[in-house]
């Protein structure tokens, strides 16, 4: 089958690290006879560099023509450092989630054995970790208007506006990863103190009759982000709102101490779209030492969520099994005995093709 990827490599290691992925899926495309075309856009402060805007109409455009959405990293530093600065690179993002309607964030969480002692938990709480967080991501506080400050300055507000039908929309998502997983799902809210919270629980418990076969159970966000340092390995699926799911994410991507292993997929209503969890790292940019993996998982996940190629999607993820089994990893896993970006990206490649 023939295939169009639309491919956006961002700032900082985004583009090394998306040449690798680009790689192990040219070496997927050989072996089981597909063509990907992959078609180049620009995201981020490299498009602001070039065009005025994070997020252009033509990468837009290329976004919504693609079969998928393969996505680097967004962020430089020298807008963080700039209070004032126009136009900053996370705009861009927050576009491109909004005009793409991604509004279902999928992150899984779980553990590579080679990887447990780097968890800053004890290995028995972590061992067996293996849940999902699924954020909404194009409502609440990041969006809801009106926002702004008033006419002195001293006063600041957002809004966190939910419609029933963003909440249906999410839930349903939710719901359906917790059929094809251990049927446990977790609302995380603070309905105790929010309005929209107890709009998201009084749908979710209308909505969990037409599910019986899923056992749902309600968690403040408070008590949420404790249990997931006390006792991850009890989460199977879990969903929540924009601002309280960006948090969460943060929380659960270090539990495990792969960090640079996840991949996350974001569900759209135009396509879909697939990253790294960790971001730009600046400091290691055009240095080839970043790790390649999350972005190779996240082309993994493509293909099994995005493409419906399942034993392609599984061929890489046993080929990034057998790297870390035989310790054939980047700095940050193995400082000692570290391999380069592209060591790593094209040794799985040639794993799957001798497959
Ligand atoms: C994320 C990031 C973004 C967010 C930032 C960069 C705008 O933290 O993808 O989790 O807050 O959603
Ligand atoms: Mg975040």
């Amino acid at each position: 089958m023939n295939y169009t990827i639309a491919t956006l490599p961002g700032d900082g290691i985004g583009p090394e690290i998306m040449e690798q992925a680009v790689g192990v899926l040219q070496a997927v495309a050989e072996k089981y006879g597909h063509t990907f075309d992959f078609r180049y856009g620009h995201a981020g402060a490299i498009a602001i560099d070039k065009t005025g805007d994070p997020f252009p109409d033509e990468t837009f455009q290329l976004c919504r023509e693609a079969d998928a959405v393969l996505f680097g990293a967004i962020g430089d530093p020298k807008y963080d450092n700039d209070p004032k600065a126009k136009v900053r690179p996370e705009q861009g993002l927050l576009a491109m989630r909004k005009q793409l309607g991604l509004f279902a964030n999928i992150r899984p969480v779980s553990t590579f054995p080679a990887l447990i002692g780097k968890s800053p938990l004890r290995k028995e709480l972590v061992e067996g970790v293996d849940f999902v967080v699924i954020r909404e991501l194009t409502g609440g506080s990041y969006f809801g208007e009106p926002r702004g400050r008033s006419e002195d300055g001293t006063k600041a507000f957002e809004t966190n506006l939910y419609s029933k039908e963003e909440i249906v929309r999410i839930l349903e998502v939710a719901f359906r990863y917790a059929g094809a997983r251990n049927r446990r799902l977790t609302v995380v809210d603070k309905a105790n103190v929010l309005v929209t919270s107890r709009l998201w629980r009084e749908t979710a418990q209308e909505m969990s009759k037409d599910h019986p076969e899923i056992e749902v159970d309600y968690l403040f966000v408070d008590n949420a982000a404790m249990q997931i340092i006390q006792n991850p390995a009890r989460f199977d699926v879990m969903v929540t709102e924009n601002m309280f799911g960006d948090i969460l994410t943060d929380e659960a991507s270090v539990i495990t101490g792969s960090m640079g292993l996840l991949p996350s997929a974001s569900e759209g209503l135009l396509t879909s779209l697939f990253e790294p969890v960790h971001g730009s790292y600046p400091q290691a940019a055009g240095r080839n030492i970043a790790n390649p993996l999350a972005m190779i998982l996240s082309a993994a996940m493509m293909l099994e969520s995005g493409l419906g190629l399942q034993e392609e999607g599984a061929l890489v993820r046993e080929a990034v099994d057998r790297s870390l089994a035989e310790g054939y990893v980047t700095e940050d896993i193995d400082p000692a005995h570290a391999r380069s970006t592209s060591e790593v990206g094209n040794r799985i490649a040639s794993y799957i093709r001798k497959k």
